[in-house]
């Protein structure tokens, strides 16, 4: 007999953040399939409409969404988004937070300024940290929380000083939680790493970047391309499942094999 139950999210209220657009909004797409109700959150004034499209084909699928524009690198932002995901929650508590939204521009060693550091660290790291402080009363027990790393924090690409470093504390970050969170608190912590994907972040990379990156992408080991948003939703989607609960604090390679 077929059994796909352990993957199944209905009744779960998932918050992703930088839902908008790229890699986020395909999570939350996909959660939402899953039966999960979804928390859509996004940035810029000018990402309202596809946040707003997000959360429509959510519904579509018959679950809840709900759009929120929150910057994660403010603090006082924040519960904005923990209201939001308690308004679609029927019981009250939090199953699934995807720590997605992140800056992700290049800068070389030499060039690299205060404001881009604090713009970097702000969003990637200390938006999460406080994003989840602010879920933690809430969570569920059972409950997911899910990095979306990259391959920069292990890989070591030129260009990559803090947007590398913001990456390795995630996954730094994912640990220290399995931990602190475990046995407390009935959860799972994970990250995902992915290589480059076809998204705005990827195609925003300035000229040489990309031609820096044109070997490693040809000798990607599983295919010579770039990822697309398909080959990683799903892995977030399974972290969040049942069937996943014996796995906590490790990092999911999703990056063609470029790194392990
Ligand atoms: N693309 C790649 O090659 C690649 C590779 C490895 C890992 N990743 C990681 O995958 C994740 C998604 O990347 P992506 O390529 O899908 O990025 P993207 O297309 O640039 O989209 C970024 C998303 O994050 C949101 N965002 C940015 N700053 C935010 C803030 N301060 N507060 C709230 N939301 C914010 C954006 O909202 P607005 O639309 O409102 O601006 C947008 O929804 C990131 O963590 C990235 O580091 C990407």
């Amino acid at each position: 007999m077929r059994d796909f139950k352990g993957l199944d999210l209905s009744g779960k209220v998932a918050i992703v953040t930088g839902a908008s657009r790229g890699l986020g909004a395909g999570i939350a797409t996909l959660l939402g399939r899953r039966g999960a109700n979804v928390v859509v959150n996004y940035v810029s004034p000018g990402s309202k409409e596809r946040a707003e499209k997000v959360a429509s084909e959510i519904e579509a699928n018959g679950t809840k969404a709900i759009v929120c524009q929150a910057d994660m690198s403010k603090l006082d932002q924040i519960p904005r988004i923990v209201d939001a995901a308690l308004k679609i929650s029927p019981s009250g508590k939090i199953d699934i937070l995807i720590h997605n939204a992140a800056q992700g521009s290049e800068a070389n060693l030499v060039d690299t300024t205060e404001e881009f550091y604090t713009r970097h660290f702000d969003a990637n790291v200390k938006g999460p940290i406080f994003l989840t402080k602010a879920v933690e009363p809430h969570i569920a027990r059972g409950g997911r929380i899910v990095f979306i790393s990259s391959a920069g924090a292990r890989l070591g690409v030129a260009g990559q000083t803090v947007y590398a470093a913001t990456k390795a504390a995630n996954e730094a970050l994912a640990r220290v939680w399995a931990k602190e969170l475990g046995q407390s608190h009935g959860i799972t912590v994970n990250s995902v790493n992915p290589g480059p994907i076809a998204t705005d972040q990827w195609f925003q990379s300035d000229e040489q970047f990309l031609k820096d990156m044109q070997p490693l992408i040809d000798s990607t080991p599983a295919a010579a391309r770039v990822g697309e948003v398909d080959d990683i939703a799903p892995l977030v989607a399974f972290l969040c499942s049942d069937d996943a609960r014996w796995t906590t604090g490790s990092v999911l390679s999703a990056n063609g094999g470029l790194y392990n």
